[in-house]
């Protein structure tokens, strides 16, 4: 599957970067040529210096239903430089400041990119899951690690294991989300709150969320590159292809046989 050039849009302003998801009417649904940009971006917003932060916003409606179901089973991603995985790596490692702005349902990578974002404001319509379970498959993002510790394992295991949803106040409350605000204001305050940071020394960010971060990465990685074997392994097996097809065939699966 390709991606219209229309599905992600890009617009660097007074030093930052907005990145926006733009393919509303398959719910932002994430596709590998727009994984291959995500990272594309990234990667050239690490590098010019003009780039001070990055805001990451989706729609009013929606932020992300995660993976694209039919890409993936079409193109299962196996290789470790498949363009999911090269997104993750390059949201994980970003050394400028990323935020983001989060309306509607935020599902699967939609909810664990934010794991990497430094500040994340939400929309009171937001609503945030991670239903690997349900799809046969199992956490990616590195989120296996960071929602126990953001969490607590308790109701990191309602949110990875049921794959429970949980709103916008309850994301702010383990502080998953700095601020919740009327969907119609979320992305201007997001892009207020990028531009401050873009007002501050650029160096001074990019130590302070060094340091913050300072062993974190080696594990994150660890952890999703250990993730991702299992995903990609899980993605080809009957469960998963079940849960799939059903969301393609628009019903239920069963998994009484898997
Ligand atoms: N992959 C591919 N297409 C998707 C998609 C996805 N992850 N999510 C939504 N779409 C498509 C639907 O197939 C539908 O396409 P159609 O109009 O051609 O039939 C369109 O987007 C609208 O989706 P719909 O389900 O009708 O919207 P909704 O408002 O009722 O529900 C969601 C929105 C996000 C709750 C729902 O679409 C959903 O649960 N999506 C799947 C999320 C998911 O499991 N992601 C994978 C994580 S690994």
């Amino acid at each position: 599957m390709s991606a219209t050039p229309q599905d992600i849009l890009v617009h660097t302003e007074a030093g930052v970067t907005t990145i926006t998801l733009n393919r509303v009417d398959k719910k932002n649904s994430l596709t590998r040529a727009m994984y291959a940009t995500l990272a594309d971006t990234l990667a050239q917003a690490e590098a010019d210096a003009s780039v001070r932060a990055v805001l990451l916003q989706g729609d009013i409606t929606v932020f992300s239903a995660g993976n694209d179901i039919g890409d993936f089973l079409a193109q299962p991603p196996a290789e470790q430089d498949a363009p999911v995985f090269r997104f993750l790596h390059a949201i994980a490692a970003f050394p400028k400041p990323l935020v983001a702005a989060v309306c509607g349902p935020a599902v699967g990578i939609g909810t664990t990119m934010l794991f990497h974002c430094d500040l994340v404001y939400a929309g009171d319509n937001a609503a945030f899951s991670m239903p690997f379970v349900n799809l046969g498959l199992c956490p990616e993002a590195a989120s296996s690690l960071l929602a126990p510790r953001l969490l607590g394992y308790h109701r990191a295991a309602e949110a990875l294991l049921l794959g429970e949803p949980f709103m916008a106040e309850a994301a702010m409350e383990v502080g998953l989300v700095n601020r919740v605000v009327p969907p119609t204001e979320c992305n201007a305050i997001a892009q207020a709150q990028a531009r401050k940071l873009a007002a501050k020394p650029l160096s001074s960010l990019i130590e302070t969320k060094r340091l913050m971060k300072k062993g974190m990465l080696e594990p994150v990685l660890e952890r999703m590159a250990e993730e991702g074997a299992s995903f990609g392994r899980m993605l080809r097996e009957p469960a998963a292809r079940e849960a799939f097809t059903a969301f393609m065939e628009k019903r239920r699966p069963d998994f009484s046989a898997h």
